[in-house]
């Protein structure tokens, strides 16, 4: 395993729309022990998406410390509820963090990575991280939900990085 470099800004592969993942063989294995073992190793982390590690597939990691690991391949929303304001960052937006609206709770599918359906429903950390890491795969990263450009801000307290 090893802690893989983090793409950021303005790296193209941030804007892609990311592949699904046909068969999830050795080596999506592979990247998703380096991506679990990537995000442990950044600081104030919460989740990871591949293209963030310059892999442009649909395959996201989430490593909240006191839960158990989320690995989704291929991961879709299938129902968001509420709305409520966050607090988010991006490992892939270093120095910044923004407020932004989130659902208040998300149902996501997809599949652990041993190719079985998995749906989650989610509230609070896990739910924003689900949106957050799923946005990753389309291109899309929390600076687009910014209502102004007053709600960025330069980092000064820790706040999850998505
Ligand atoms: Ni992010």
């Amino acid at each position: 395993m090893s802690v893989l470099p983090i793409r950021t800004l303005p790296d193209p592969v941030l804007r892609q729309k990311s592949k699904r993942v046909k068969t999830i063989d050795g080596s999506i294995l592979k990247l998703i022990e380096n991506m679990l073992e990537t995000v442990r190793a950044a600081p104030g982390r919460a989740g990871l998406a591949a293209p963030q590690v310059g892999v442009p597939l649909r395959v996201i990691v989430i490593d909240i410390p006191g839960a158990e690991n989320v690995v989704l391949i291929n991961p879709e929303i299938v129902k968001r509820s509420g709305e409520r304001p966050v607090t988010e960052g991006c490992l892939s937006v270093p120095g910044y963090y923004g407020e932004i609206k989130r659902a208040e709770s998300v149902t996501a599918k997809g599949r652990d990575a041993s190719g079985k359906e998995i749906r989650i429903k989610a509230e609070e950390l896990l739910a924003q991280a689900l949106e957050h890491e799923i946005d990753h795969l389309n291109g899309i990263l929390y600076l687009d939900h910014l209502e102004s450009q007053d709600k960025l801000y330069k980092v000064e307290d820790e706040v999850p990085q998505l």
